[in-house]
């Protein structure tokens, strides 16, 4: 039995058959399988594995090198908050620091009630808009501490609407 939808099962085969060489559906596949599921549990990774025909072991090797795949879960909402040159000289410390005090946690950790978890990352090509930080799919450009304030609560009402907390 597939711990993925139909839905994702069907779209996985029209990756594999979409390139020359299988394996080069094998990152896509990881971040729709991310997307469902939250994260690449060791059942999500032996199924892709078998999918494409490798071993678990060159899974978790690409996994390794994305940094945007995960083996643990993150939270509803996943703040990453750029450091690098182009933010770092406007002040993305700064905001990466903010985000930590207003959030009550470290790179890389979730908040207890499971709504945020924040990352530090490298440049995430919104260099001409630094500061920028990205939650989920969504950028946040040119940010102040303020600004970063009302975008963290815009999330934090929304995860209340949708009933999560
Ligand atoms: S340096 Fe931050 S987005 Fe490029």
């Amino acid at each position: 039995m597939s711990v993925f939808s139909e839905a994702l099962r069907a779209k996985f085969d029209m990756l594999m058959q979409r390139y020359p060489s299988r394996r080069s559906a094998l990152v896509p596949m990881l971040i729709f399988a991310q997307d469902e599921i939250g994260y690449l549990t060791p059942e999500a990774i032996r199924e892709i594995a078998a999918l494409q025909g490798i071993t678990e072991l060159a899974v978790r090797e690409v996994i390794g090198y994305y940094s945007m795949l995960r083996t643990v879960p993150a939270g509803q909402y996943h703040v990453q908050v750029c450091t690098n040159i182009s933010c770092l000289i406007r002040g993305g410390e700064d905001i990466l620091e903010h985000c930590q005090k207003r959030l009550g946690i470290g790179h890389k950790q979730t908040t207890p009630d499971g709504v945020f978890s924040l990352e530090e990352v490298e440049c995430m090509g919104a260099c001409s808009w630094a500061p920028a930080i990205q939650v989920n799919y969504d950028y946040h450009q040119q940010l102040t501490p303020e600004k970063v304030d009302e975008i963290l609560e815009q999330y934090r009402a929304k995860a209340a609407k949708e009933g999560t907390n």
